[in-house]
């Protein structure tokens, strides 16, 4: 049986991925599409619901994203959000003009709860709006089903046609009743069964994999994180030993990774692929010699590691597919269905000019990260490392201040597993953005038993962040940091002290370099 599905098409606006994983909580698979998907495309697809997106233009402006008329005749319901209401009016005759004051932010709203698409939502209620342009006009067969202050009409809808339209956005979190409006919309108005799960989606991806793919040969760089882990497996599941993985151990990473992803990825594991990994932690720690400044030594980590990895392709040979395990938030959308830019430090930036293929797969680069998290359960990938906190590509690298030696290197990563342990133990791991120790490159006095000690300084840092981009410490409970700190310099040869890190990001960073 053909699997349901809802497609969002982009306009352009800011939350088209955030439309489909709403559409996706409810039990419904949703993908985002181009705005200028062809109407033999849409029908081929057979989608049971169509969802516009927002986006910054005016519909009066000829360089505006359009859509045929005929889009709304398919017979497939259709809800207009944002610019894509307006579109909507636009299109079927209404009357969209600029208002004549914007918006923004939260903003009540007077909604008609007969109306299907405001079943159970309050009569008053609370919206996200962000418009300067609005519907004056609903087309003719249309009926006003909502209202603000400002616009005469912030929803409207059209039963017989199974036409529908927002001013407002349903999508963002401070839409009180949102949710249910999208629920009423892929339920109600689609018909949709909800039965959808992420293991669904696994079964649909591996599926689409392996058509995609055929008989190709595949190459994935796995660093052991989570969204490689779990592109991996998905890819293993799809063509088994067609993808080949290589795992580049750069010494750099935390306290018996390398092995652990070995144990999980390599032979004798349940998964069916090729597991090269390549054991370079001499190379990279002989490169970082006497390097102490932060650039710099990110530098050396990055090229070095194309180097490697360069080395170990050539062996494999020309290849017809990379993976790359990027996720939507490694995704900056330019919006309007054009290709996609990646973030300049994502883990595997930079491989593709170094291996011969001919086609990038990015099978996760729809899904948020607790949606790769639930994939990587489904498919059986252990908790622990489906859990694993973010991991920098430069690894312990930014970790070290100043200089990387091995020597230090094993200092840090003690540390790390004996803080990791006690904050897991305390149960607050679950609780915290990002938490890892750091080794300063201060050296201060001490005493030990009756003896003078002249050690290094470990840094903890704990931090709660929304999403990266801003971050505050985390006041975890001195008994855990006593704790701590008691087992870093008692077990951890070479440390005699502990310090917290206080800072929030601005002005540090979650990073030490
Ligand atoms: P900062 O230190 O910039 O870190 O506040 C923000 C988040 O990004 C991670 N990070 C990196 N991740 N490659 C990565 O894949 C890198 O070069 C890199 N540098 C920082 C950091 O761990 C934190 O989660």
């Amino acid at each position: 049986m053909k699997q349901e599905m809802v497609i969002v098409l982009d306009f352009g606006g800011q939350y088209n991925q955030l439309i489909a994983r709403r559409v996706r909580e409810c039990g419904v698979y949703c993908e985002v599409r181009p705005y200028t998907m062809g109407l033999e495309e849409i029908r081929a697809l057979a989608p049971k619901g169509i969802i516009f997106t927002g986006g910054p233009n005016s519909v009066y402006e000829a360089s505006s994203p359009h859509c045929e008329k005929e889009i709304f005749d398919l017979g497939i319901p259709v809800l207009g959000i944002c610019y894509g209401s307006q579109l909507m009016a636009y299109t079927l005759g209404g009357h969209v003009e600029t208002a004549p004051v914007s918006e923004y932010g939260h903003t009540e709203v007077h909604v008609d709860n007969k109306d299907v698409l405001f079943d159970g939502v309050a009569a008053d209620t609370v919206c996200w709006m962000s418009h300067t342009d609005y519907i004056a006009q609903a087309p003719e067969g249309f009926r006003v089903t909502a209202s603000t202050t400002v616009c005469p009409v912030a929803a409207m809808s059209c039963a017989d046609r199974k036409l529908y339209a927002t001013q407002f956005h349903p999508e963002v979190m401070h839409t009180e009743a949102g949710q249910t409006m999208l629920h009423n919309f892929v339920r109600k108005v689609c018909g949709c069964a909800g039965d959808w799960r992420m293991d669904s989606f696994v079964e649909t991806s591996v599926r689409a994999l392996q058509e995609k793919i055929g008989a190709g040969k595949v190459l994935c760089a796995l660093s052991g994180g989570v969204d490689s882990s779990v592109a991996a497996v998905l890819l293993s599941k799809a063509v088994g030993r067609q993808l080949t993985c290589v795992f580049v151990d750069h010494g750099l990473l935390r306290k018996d990774e390398g092995d652990e992803v070995e144990s999980v990825f390599g032979p004798g594991g349940p998964y069916e692929l090729n597991f090269i990994r390549v054991n370079a932690q001499e190379r990279f720690y002989e490169r970082l010699q006497g390097v102490t400044e932060p650039e710099a030594k990110r530098k050396i980590i990055g090229e070095e590691f194309i180097r490697v990895f360069e080395e170990e392709a050539r062996r494999i040979g020309a290849v017809d597919f990379l993976v790359q395990g990027t996720i939507y938030p490694d995704v900056i959308e330019s919006g309007l269905g054009q290709s996609a830019v990646i973030k300049s430090h994502h883990n595997v930036g930079g491989l593709p000019d170094v291996v011969e293929f001919k086609e990038i797969v990015e099978p996760l680069r729809m899904l948020f990260k607790d949606e790769v998290r639930k994939a990587g359960l489904e498919l059986g990938i252990p908790e622990k490392l489906v859990y694993r906190q973010p991991f920098p590509g430069p690894g312990l690298g930014i970790r070290i201040i100043g200089e990387v030696t091995k020597e230090k290197v094993r200092i840090v990563q003690e540390a790390d597993a004996i803080y990791r342990e006690e904050i897991a133990a305390s149960g607050l791991d679950k609780g915290l953005g990002q938490y890892f120790a750091a080794l300063t490159n201060m050296r201060s006095v001490g005493v030990m038993g009756d003896f003078r000690t002249y050690d290094y300084a470990v840094v903890l840092r704990a931090v709660n962040t929304p999403d990266f981009m801003t971050a505050e410490a985390a006041e975890l409970p001195w008994k855990v940091l006593a704790k701590v700190s008691n087992r870093i310099v008692n077990e951890v040869k070479g440390v005699n002290r502990v310090l917290y890190d206080c800072t929030g990001k601005p002005p540090g960073t979650i990073e030490f370099e």
